[in-house]
């Protein structure tokens, strides 16, 4: 839905207003009767299609126009498309799985979805009711956790990420978004499950199952925007005495050759999280675990995937080099302004010699001698200069 719902903040409203505004009591009491009744016949004759939407929910939701403007002036879109919906990772999951509180037609104002919630799907390993709380629980134990060892909570608690701030957009994204074709991993393969699984989606929820997470479903460029939503906001930095770390990694060549389309350079996530943990793991440069430990980021840059063959000398080279800084890199910075001025100086000297040089070719027999701009000059046989 994050598609969808652009802005998903504030809870506090009253419901059907937009529709009592048109309407009269009887004729609302009708259009209510109408309404549950085709509810009712609706959930018998669409069961089948909609195993995962119990109450029919998207029977209302399904159109595009429904929306409102909340008390605060904030546009709300309440439609779900279902194509997208049905596309994406929670397919299975039914609508009452996350909304938990919404029990009746029509609805209270519902509460925000808690992404740590059991729903009825079991994870077969297990057997138990699936439920994010690995990942909140990883969350937590990592730098943008809300809470400190002993337990406190971390000042700015609004500054810390939740689950939404990350995935918000789009919540539903299709499974299977390849990025470039990655060898045995194709549509292709497809095929060869539906040698054996040849009833309805089966193959093909699996198989997407199973290959989007063979590789990253964001793009790189997409990681980098995610990140710097909170890591590129002056205030933020300001707050955390962090430098602009976004910046910095983004006159480098890893960025740049991701803003050209190469999906083969390193994003955030890549340097940030050790070799084959969760996504989810990032630690501060200062935790003797983390991936950009002095100790360990030679070893970060040399995984399988980048520069293997690289040797211990490549942890010496610098992501997050702020030019600008005299007090934290004054190597950096002076060598910036040594280089800056030298070009400047070389770049003139030639600006103002090509001047000159063109001075000479438009005007020929100009001089700053009036005999000799008179013309009496020419009289004086000379052998050098030619003109
Ligand atoms: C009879 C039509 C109808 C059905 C069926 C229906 N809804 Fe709604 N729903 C609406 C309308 C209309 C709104 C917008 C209400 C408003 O503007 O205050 C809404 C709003 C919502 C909201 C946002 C409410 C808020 O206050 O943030 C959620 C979440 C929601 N519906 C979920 C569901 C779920 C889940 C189901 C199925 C169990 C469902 N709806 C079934 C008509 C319906
Ligand atoms: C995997 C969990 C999940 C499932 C399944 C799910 N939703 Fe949602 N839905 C969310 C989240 C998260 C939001 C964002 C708002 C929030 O944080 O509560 C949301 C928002 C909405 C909104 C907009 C509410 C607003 O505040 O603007 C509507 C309407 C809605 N969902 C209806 C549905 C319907 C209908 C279905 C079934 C087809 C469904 N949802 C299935 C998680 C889910
Ligand atoms: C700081 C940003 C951030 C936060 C906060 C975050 N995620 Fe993620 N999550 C990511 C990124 C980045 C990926 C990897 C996406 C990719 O590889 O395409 C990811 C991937 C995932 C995946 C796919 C499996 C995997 O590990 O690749 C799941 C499931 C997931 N997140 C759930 C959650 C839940 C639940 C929460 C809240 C408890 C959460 N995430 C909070 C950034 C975040
Ligand atoms: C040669 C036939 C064959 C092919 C090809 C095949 N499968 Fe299977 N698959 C089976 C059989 C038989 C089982 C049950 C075996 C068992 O439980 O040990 C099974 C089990 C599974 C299960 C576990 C189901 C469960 O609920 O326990 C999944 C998931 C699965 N296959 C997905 C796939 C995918 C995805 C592909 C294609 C990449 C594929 N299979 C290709 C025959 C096949
Ligand atoms: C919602 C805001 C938010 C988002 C999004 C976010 N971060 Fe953070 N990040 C924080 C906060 C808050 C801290 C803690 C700063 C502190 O220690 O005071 C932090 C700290 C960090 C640190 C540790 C800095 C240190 O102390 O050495 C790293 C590394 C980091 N984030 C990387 C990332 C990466 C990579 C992403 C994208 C996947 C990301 N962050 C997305 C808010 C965010
Ligand atoms: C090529 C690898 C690499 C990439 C890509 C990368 N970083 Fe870093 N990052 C590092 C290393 C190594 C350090 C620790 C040493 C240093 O500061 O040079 C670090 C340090 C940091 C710090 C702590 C700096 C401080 O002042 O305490 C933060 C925060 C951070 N990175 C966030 C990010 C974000 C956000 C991105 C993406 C926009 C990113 N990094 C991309 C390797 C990388």
């Amino acid at each position: 839905m994050g598609l969808l719902v652009v802005n998903t903040v504030h809870r506090d409203m009253t419901r059907w207003h937009s529709a009592n505004a048109f309407l009269g009591e009887k004729s609302k009491y009708a259009l209510l009767l109408v309404l549950l009744v085709s509810v009712f016949c609706a959930s018998f004759w669409s069961a089948p299609v909609q195993a995962e939407d119990e109450l029919n929910c998207v029977l209302c939701h399904k159109f595009r126009g429904l929306s409102r403007i909340d008390e605060e002036g904030n546009f709300r879109l309440f439609y779900i498309n279902e194509n997208l919906f049905m596309k994406g990772p929670h397919k299975r999951i039914n609508c009452m799985d996350c909304h938990r509180d919404i029990e009746k037609i029509p609805h209270d104002p519902a509460k925000k979805v808690n992404c740590t919630t059991e729903c009825h799907l079991l994870e077969p390993s297990g057997k138990k009711k699936f439920s994010h709380k690995p990942v909140a629980k990883i969350l937590e134990k990592s730098v943008h956790g809300r809470f400190d060892e002993d337990g406190k909570p971390k000042e700015y608690q609004e500054d810390y990420p939740t689950c939404k701030s990350c995935h918000e957009q789009p919540l539903y994204r299709p499974l299977s978004f390849f990025k470039g074709v990655s060898s045995g991993v194709s549509r292709r393969g497809l095929g060869r499950c539906k040698t054996c699984h040849q009833t309805g989606d089966f193959a093909e929820d699996f198989y997407n199952h199973v290959t989007s997470r063979l590789q990253k479903t964001r793009e790189s460029k997409e990681i980098v925007e995610i990140c710097a939503k909170c890591h590129e906001d002056p205030a933020f930095q300001k707050r955390h005495g962090l430098d602009n770390v976004v910046a910095s990694y983004k006159d480098t060549y890893h960025y740049k050759a991701i803003r050209f389309g190469s999906d083969r350079t390193a994003d955030c996530v890549d340097c940030h999280i050790v070799y084959g943990e969760s996504v989810h793991s990032v630690e501060s440069m200062d935790s003797p675990t983390s991936a950009t430990y002095k100790a360990n980021i030679a070893q970060t840059c040399r995984n399988a995937e980048c520069h293997h063959e690289a040797g211990e000398g490549i942890a010496s080279y610098r992501v997050h080099v702020d030019y600008n800084n005299k007090e934290k890199n004054p190597m950096e910075y002076y060598m910036l302004k040594f280089f800056s001025g030298l070009m400047a100086a070389v770049l003139y000297f030639f600006i103002v010699v090509i001047f000159l040089e063109l001075l000479r070719r438009l005007f020929p027999n100009f001089s700053f001698n009036s005999a000799e701009r008179s013309g009496h000059a020419v009289t004086k046989p000379t052998t050098e200069g030619g003109e």
